[in-house]
């Protein structure tokens, strides 16, 4: 069995997050979304990987290399355009051959990995096996509509009006069915080769679609306070550790992991809390359910539940709380007077000011 890993196409969602690098490198406890999707990849046993790569590949191959540090063999297939999903597995032909596969949305987190779904797929062989999760918005998904036995009735991607609240994880399970069907089928309204229009050809042939429901699953529909959820989430599972410096001004309480590099003085540390290599706290304190990726400096602040991008500083800020805070996003406190905000925002930033 191989893995499809989609991460190619582009970032609107998280913007401006995402403007300017690849939204399946996107953090959550310090590590690339797209890393925990690898790491589920090669726990099911699988080693083989294509991954699917746009605009941002040089980043991607940059971050991944050739799978080793991940127990896996990796290749790159190059899309000249995010034409759809389907089209990813229409150019990966060569690279699939005649196996079954797994394909992986590189900007998909699924709590609880996927091996009980590979072990459910090879014991049963249908042509496709799909996950599925009940959201609360369900047109920005696609959406599946199940029998009472719990049988695959049909498809529609992103509807207007959604038959159910169980959407399509972007995990897919295939034979070499799914090769004849996304040959078969013809871009959507939104130009792209859909994915659920190739399951939907394979109910309508009469193949054997079949499904599981999970729960714990997030994407990225933009809504920040998801991904803080997730963070918050995955944090309380992080080993306590400390491989930087701390003083003994400083305490560190719970899951706290301090990385190589970093250095925290005079500080309150609450856990679950990353402190990313190479990072600085001072006279500050930090936490609970708080990632501050590698090279940050806070000092004389206070950041609670919220996730700080690499080389970003905080200074003199009391108190930021359920933020999202960019790569090198310089955050200072204001003179005085005159009693007034100054702000540098990028295109389509969010801010929220407590005056
Ligand atoms: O995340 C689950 C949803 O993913 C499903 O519910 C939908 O049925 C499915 O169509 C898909 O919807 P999105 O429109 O949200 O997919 P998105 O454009 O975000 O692409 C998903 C991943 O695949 C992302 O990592 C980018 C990559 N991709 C996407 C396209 C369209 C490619 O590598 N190439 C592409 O052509």
């Amino acid at each position: 069995m191989k893995a499809l890993v989609l991460a190619g196409g582009t970032g609107t969602r998280l913007r401006p997050i995402t403007h300017t690098s690849a939204k399946q490198l996107v953090p959550v406890a310090n590590k690339p979304v797209l890393f925990y999707g690898l790491e589920a990849i090669a726990a099911a046993g699988i080693i083989d990987v294509g991954i699917v790569v746009g605009d941002t590949a040089d980043e991607i191959v940059a971050a991944v290399g050739d799978g080793s540090r991940f127990g896996l063999k990796v290749s790159y297939i190059p899309q000249s355009k995010p034409l759809g999903l389907a089209h990813c597995v229409l150019i990966s032909r060569d690279f699939l051959g005649e196996d079954d596969f797994i394909m992986y949305l590189g900007d998909n987190f699924v709590v609880g990995g996927v091996e009980d779904s590979v072990r459910e797929f090879r014991a049963a062989r249908p042509d496709a096996h799909l996950m599925l999760t009940r959201v609360p918005e369900p047109r920005s998904f696609g959406v599946a509509e199940l029998s009472d036995s719990g049988q695959v009735l049909g498809l529609e991607e992103k509807p207007a009006h959604p038959k159910s609240d169980l959407a399509l994880v972007g995990v897919y399970l295939f034979s070499p069915a799914i090769h004849e069907a996304v040959a078969a089928i013809t871009p959507s309204w939104r130009g792209e080769l859909e994915i659920t229009d190739a399951v939907q050809w394979l109910i309508d042939a009469g193949r054997d679609v079949r499904s599981t429901v999970i729960s714990g699953y997030w994407k990225d529909t933009g809504n920040v306070t998801d991904m803080l959820e997730v963070n918050r989430l995955v944090l309380e599972t992080t080993e306590p550790r400390c491989d930087g410096l701390v003083d003994e001004r400083s305490d560190l309480i719970g899951r706290v992991l301090v990385e190589e590099g970093a250095e925290v003085r005079n500080s309150r540390v609450m856990g679950p809390t990353v402190i990313g290599a190479g990072t600085r706290v001072t006279n500050s304190y930090v936490g609970p359910f708080t990632s501050l990726a590698e090279d940050c400096v806070v000092e004389d602040s206070e950041v609670e539940f919220s996730i700080v991008l690499r080389g970003a500083s905080i200074s003199g800020v009391r108190r930021i709380e359920a933020s999202l805070i960019g790569r090198h996003v310089q955050v200072t406190s204001a003179p005085e007077v005159p009693h007034a905000h100054r702000l540098v925002l990028g295109d389509h930033s969010r801010a929220q000011i407590s005056s």
